[in-house]
């Protein structure tokens, strides 16, 4: 695992004090790296049209957005975030689309594993195997609408408003979804 290329690919990763957990969620980036149909998981699509972009990006923006929002919601409501379970459920919520989609020989689509399981789910069995906390197994399977749950934690709530706030703005730059 090279964690040094995560903090750069990732740089708010940067912003977790347990090394531990950090360590845990780059080994779990790793399996489905090594896994994946990608090359270069920096050319990873976050979805099947190209317009949406890459995964990477979208996580970059999803950590920024949720790091941001969490700062003001901390220190104007004084809210109680653990921006360690933040960060990492931010940057694990969709490492599982790296399988979900995959590459073919004139683009890309959704794989068997894709269609077989709802979204998410195996990065919340992957964190759950690492023995993250709790608190990120939920975020990681509650923030899609797929999930029939309802959000449990603040940093779960501000990723999902992060992930609704692109999402929606795509949608009204006419971006198709
Ligand atoms: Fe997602």
């Amino acid at each position: 695992m090279g964690l040094e290329r995560y903090l750069r690919q990732f740089p708010l990763l940067g912003k977790i004090e347990n090394r531990s957990w950090l360590e845990a969620a780059c080994r779990i980036w790793d399996g489905f790296e090594q896994s994946c149909s990608w090359e270069d998981t920096e050319q990873a699509m976050l979805n099947i049209n190209p317009v949406k972009g890459t995964l990477a990006d979208y996580i970059r923006a999803i950590m920024s957005i949720s790091y941001e929002s969490a700062k003001i919601l901390s220190s104007v409501y004084s809210l109680d975030i653990d921006f360690d379970i933040l960060l990492l459920s931010a940057f694990l919520h969709d490492t599982s689309k790296l399988v979900e989609y995959e590459k073919t020989a004139d683009g890309y689509r959704k794989s068997y594993i894709g269609e077989i399981y709802q979204h998410g789910f195996l990065s919340a069995h992957s964190a759950l195997n690492e023995n993250l906390p709790e608190e990120v197994v939920s975020n990681i399977i509650c923030h899609t609408p797929q999930s029939n749950h309802k959000i449990c934690t603040i940093e779960g709530i501000i990723i999902a408003f992060a992930d609704k706030m692109i999402t929606s703005s795509k949608e009204i730059a006419g971006l198709s979804i």
